[in-house]
């Protein structure tokens, strides 16, 4: 599976090489790079530390990433954790008090928290500050410790899973936005060029159309499509070729997968169009509630082949012609 966040070791090892390091490296998305790099130079002119950031949008568009970044063109040190990975109020105590000044802590997943380490990270994040309870019982005392003044650096895929709390301790929030094609195929060429393989421009583009909008999506395709050049292609990436390795993915021209189909077709088959609830959909599809919402829903959602509504999910019109589907006439009069 391509989409899959369950990543092998060489995957991890190729994220790692074509991971792009400074603001120049990292394509697309200028918006939030312009008002990043304002954001640093002011705190740098200050010879304050940078205010804490939090950055949303689908899996796989360069969250992580640009976290690194940040933390390279500010010139300091980061520190990476997860939502998940703390547990206890104690966990989140030892990272922080082992911070030095200035330095970048990256939590990722950071919707995943819970409820009592988040209540501990409040007062982290405003006064650089860590409430510790000593003893227990009638004797138990507060003891407040100066935190060294760091940079949060947030990262999720679901914005709104985030209290508001929370959020409100953000001094900038960017959201990530899918790229365009000539941004795809830009990252291709790069990625292209650091794995030293051959690639026209019609190949190029191909697998720039196939790759859902997304960097890593794009970078496991071109890897598994190299290695059907070197089988059945001479080395070179051409769109002929691009194309029956994506065939063999059955990724179609769209750049869905199976699973992206199975939803679409269960929605249109068991629920009539929908609108459906996401825990039926999850239900009927073997897949999580969680990975639908993370993987697969985004781009379904961004190509417009899905529909979000107050009763549930929806396939549009479009999704049923591209498989080749048609649209229930009842369904033409009352939507929406
Ligand atoms: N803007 C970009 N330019 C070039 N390559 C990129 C860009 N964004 C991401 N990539 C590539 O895509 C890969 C995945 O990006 P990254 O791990 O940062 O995504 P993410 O948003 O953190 O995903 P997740 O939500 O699954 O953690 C990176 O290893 C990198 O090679
Ligand atoms: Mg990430």
């Amino acid at each position: 599976m391509i989409t899959s966040s369950q990543e092998n070791s060489e995957d991890v090892v190729l994220d790692s090489t074509l991971r792009p390091q400074k603001f120049e490296e990292y394509v697309g998305q200028e918006k939030v790079k312009d008002n990043l790099r304002v954001f640093i130079e002011a705190a740098k002119k200050r010879g304050d530390v940078i205010e804490h950031v939090l950055l949303y949008g689908p899996a796989g568009l360069g969250k992580t990433t640009l976290a690194n970044i940040i933390a390279k063109e500010t010139g300091v040190n980061i520190r990476v954790t997860s939502g998940p990975a703390i547990e206890r109020v104690g966990d989140l105590g030892s990272i922080l008090t082992n911070l030095s000044d200035g330095d970048i802590l990256f939590i990722d997943e950071i919707h995943r928290l819970n409820k009592t380490v988040e209540e501990v990270l409040y007062p982290a994040m405003e006064d650089y500050k860590l409430d510790v309870i000593i003893g227990k019982g009638p004797s138990a005392r507060t003891l407040q410790l100066d935190l060294p003044k760091f940079t949060l650096i947030g990262a999720t895929t679901r914005l709104g899973s985030l209290s508001n709390p929370l959020r409100s301790r953000f001094g900038a929030i960017h959201r990530l936005e899918f790229y365009t094609q000539n941004e795809m195929e830009e990252i291709i060429r790069r990625s292209g060029k650091i794995l030293q393989v051959q690639m026209d421009s019609a190949g190029c583009s191909q697998i720039a159309r196939c790759s859902r909008q997304t960097p890593r999506v794009a970078n496991r395709i071109l890897k598994r499509v190299r290695d059907y050049s070197q089988i059945y292609g001479d080395n070179l990436i051409e769109e002929k070729i691009a194309k029956k390795a994506l065939e063999m993915l059955e990724v179609d021209h769209f750049g869905l997968e199976p699973t992206d189909r199975n939803i679409l077709m269960t929605i249109i088959e068991k629920f009539a169009g929908g609108p459906v609830g996401i825990g039926t959909i999850a239900a009927a599809t073997s897949e999580e509630v969680e990975t639908i919402e993370d993987v697969y829903e985004p781009y379904l959602i961004q190509l417009g082949f899905l529909a979000r509504t107050p009763r549930g999910r929806v396939v549009t019109e479009n999704a049923y012609r591209h498989l080749g589907k048609d649209f229930p006439v009842e369904k033409q009069k009352n939507l929406l």
